[in-house]
């Protein structure tokens, strides 16, 4: 398909409609992780306009913990590496479970990449039980991600060949 992509106009649900179908024509035939990863940060961020929007990836090397450390990505720098457990994503992994943050500094824990940032979602990516990667966005808009987001956020991470 061709690269560029086509921004719409309208609700969350017309959106993420439209971007979809894209996304999908974006990995067809694609099967690296990181180009796949890239384009789908990078749409959401071009269709969604949020602060920062990508992946943090469960990593782990021999003796060592297993750590989420940042990959593909859109907007500014952010924390390199997240235990389990901490924060919104290190919750989202231990959890296996979306979070959405209405108010980021209401979240015990948070991890604050930018003082931007006022709500958050995390979505985690799951294949054979095992959470493997989380998206995060964040939005310098209080309450921006409502179970709408979830709903497609999900979706689209399951769209994603790990
Ligand atoms: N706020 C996240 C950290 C990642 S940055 O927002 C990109 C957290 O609390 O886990």
């Amino acid at each position: 398909m061709a690269e560029d992509l086509t921004i719409v106009t309208g609700n969350k649900t017309a959106q993420y409609q439209s971007l979809i179908p894209q996304i999908i024509g974006l990995m067809e035939g694609e099967t690296d992780l990181t180009a796949n990863l890239a384009n789908i940060a990078a749409a959401l961020k071009e269709q969604f306009g949020w602060l920062w929007v990508g992946f943090y990836l469960v990593r782990s090397w021999e003796n060592k913990q297993e750590e989420l450390v940042v990959g593909p990505f859109q907007g500014p720098v952010a924390c390199t590496r997240i235990r389990k457990g901490k924060g919104v994503c290190g919750t989202s992994w231990a959890e296996a479970i979306t979070i959405i943050v209405p108010d980021v500094e209401k979240f015990p824990g948070h991890i604050a990449c930018s003082s931007l940032s006022k709500s958050e979602i995390v979505v985690p990516v799951i294949r054979n039980n095992q959470v493997v990667a989380v998206l995060d966005a964040d939005s310098a808009t209080p309450d921006q991600f409502d179970a709408t987001d979830q709903r497609y956020l999900e979706e689209i991470v399951n769209l994603i060949q790990f």
